[in-house]
């Protein structure tokens, strides 16, 4: 996972006309303009936190980092009740990616550098009715149902690491995150 930086703009904002992704991730249609702020946001603000996800067998063939950009995983940060809470959103944008592990990997990830990092306690996560995928893979990392909105069409999960088992599961990834990196240098 790298940072987003202005040179990945270009192929987001490829990604982001989809309609299935807009819907999916509950995001607006921007301009390209309006595509380059928002990555100054994500990278400048400090509630906001962004990483652009790479296949890392294509960065081993000496592809280039766009060449190898399959998707991006945020957390976006908030007080809530005195709780240092942080919403996380994960997308994995190229369909011949998804289903190979990139999701919850990145997400796995995400969440460590939240806890490690941003002192982050509790995790939110809203998925779109229907996204049985994306409900699934968080349902797997330990997030649990929270409350449901009829208005926006979603349901909130939320997970409390120090509060749930799995999250032993999310230090199993991380372990085998960096099994794969150290057999792959
Ligand atoms: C949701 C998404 C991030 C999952 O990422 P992925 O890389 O495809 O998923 P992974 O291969 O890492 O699989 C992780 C888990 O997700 C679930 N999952 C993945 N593909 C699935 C499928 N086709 N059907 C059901 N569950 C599936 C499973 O629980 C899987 O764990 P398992 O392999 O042990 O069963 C990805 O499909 C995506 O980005 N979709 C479009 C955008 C989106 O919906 N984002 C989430 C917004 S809340």
């Amino acid at each position: 996972m790298v940072p987003y930086h202005q040179n990945h703009v270009d192929k987001y904002h490829q990604w982001m006309k989809s309609q299935e992704l807009q819907e999916l991730t509950g995001s607006e249609p921007l301009t390209l303009d309006e595509e380059y702020e928002m990555q100054l946001s994500w990278r400048d603000d400090e509630d906001k936190c962004t990483f652009i996800i790479l296949d890392k067998e294509r960065v081993n063939e000496g592809l280039s980092e766009v060449e190898c950009m399959v998707g991006d995983t945020n957390l976006f940060i908030q007080q809530d009740d005195d709780v240092k809470t942080a919403e996380a959103e994960i997308m994995i944008a190229e369909s011949s990616a998804r289903g190979k592990g990139f999701g919850e990997q990145a997400l796995s990830l995400m969440l460590l550098y939240g806890i490690k990092n941003l002192s982050v306690i509790k995790f939110i996560a809203k998925i779109k009715f229907g996204n049985i995928v994306s409900e699934k893979l968080f349902k797997k990392l330990g997030f649990s149902e929270e409350s449901r909105s009829e208005v926006f069409g979603e349901t909130t999960f939320s997970w409390m690491p120090e509060n749930n088992s799995n999250s032993s599961l999310i230090y199993q990834q991380k372990f085998e995150i960096q099994h794969f990196q150290n057999t792959q240098n």
